[in-house]
């Protein structure tokens, strides 16, 4: 395992063109992720969240700005870390367990030691009856349990995890929070997370970044003092409903 003590972003500016067509997308953004903590960047669609989390693993490389992962330069050269893309991409015709594998495959592990570590973390992840199941047989929870499994098996302890919840119903998704705080909590990685949603970030995180609309810039850095283990009980708190005024007043602004 990596040991990754700090991701850091360093006014990143990036433009996407098409055509003719030149679209600034990130203007000046700069963030950390100290070890062990879970940070969130919240913004609005299309503010660039996506786009940072993919100039974060090397896959953008940014007009302007650099990236430094434990301390070395990686701006704009892929980097074995946890990213989870906005959609799950399991491959339709691997079964779970083949589709959590990849990652140990990948790294050169035989196919049993890799099968066998995969089975080992299913019950974690709620899934050990299930490995033998096609992605079109698990429900949408399953399925995004099943990319955060293939997620953790990377060996690096930093996780990017763009929206992993997004398309999921109220209740699962909820459900999932609390789920993704304990394995988080056991596995100690550092998070970046994406989401759109003030509640859930502010449920999660150490720290949220809120983005402005594109060109993405640095709208508000706010440490969320809320203690650890966090439940449910927390939304109803006062605490939780001042930090909720203050990123609406921010993302309105
Ligand atoms: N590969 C691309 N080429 C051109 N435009 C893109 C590309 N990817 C994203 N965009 C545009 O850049 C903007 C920011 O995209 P993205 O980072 O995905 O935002 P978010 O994740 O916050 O919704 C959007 O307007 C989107 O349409
Ligand atoms: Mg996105």
């Amino acid at each position: 395992m990596r040991l990754i003590d700090k991701l850091l972003l360093e006014g990143i500016s990036s433009t996407y063109f098409s055509g003719e067509q030149r679209l600034p997308v990130l203007d000046n953004i700069s963030l950390h992720v100290q070890a062990g903590e879970f940070v969130t960047v919240l913004g609005p669609s299309g503010s660039g969240k996506s786009t940072i989390l993919k100039t974060a693993a090397g896959l953008l490389k940014p007009d302007r700005g650099r990236v430094l992962i434990g301390g070395h330069e990686t701006t704009g050269t892929p980097q074995l870390v946890g990213y989870m893309p906005q959609q799950d991409l399991l491959f339709p015709w691997k079964t779970l367990k083949q589709n959590a594998a990849l990652p140990l495959l990948a790294a050169k592990s035989g196919t049993g030691e890799a099968y066998a570590r995969v089975e080992e973390m299913l019950p974690v992840f709620g899934l050990e009856s299930f490995a033998d199941y096609y992605p079109f047989q698990l429900s949408g929870g399953m399925r995004q349990r099943a990319a955060l499994l293939r997620t953790m098996l990377i060996e690096s302890n930093l996780m990017l995890l763009d929206e992993p919840f997004a398309s999921l119903d109220a209740l699962t998704r909820e459900n999932m929070q609390d789920w993704l705080l304990d394995i988080w909590g056991r596995f100690k990685r550092s998070v970046l997370f994406v989401t759109h949603s003030i509640d859930e970030a502010i449920y999660l995180s150490d720290r949220i970044y809120v983005i402005s609309e594109r060109p993405g810039k640095n709208a508000l850095e706010q440490d969320i003092e809320l203690p650890r283990p966090r439940t449910k009980s927390i939304l109803a708190s006062r605490n939780f409903a001042t930090y909720k005024q203050v990123f609406i007043n921010a993302l309105a602004s």
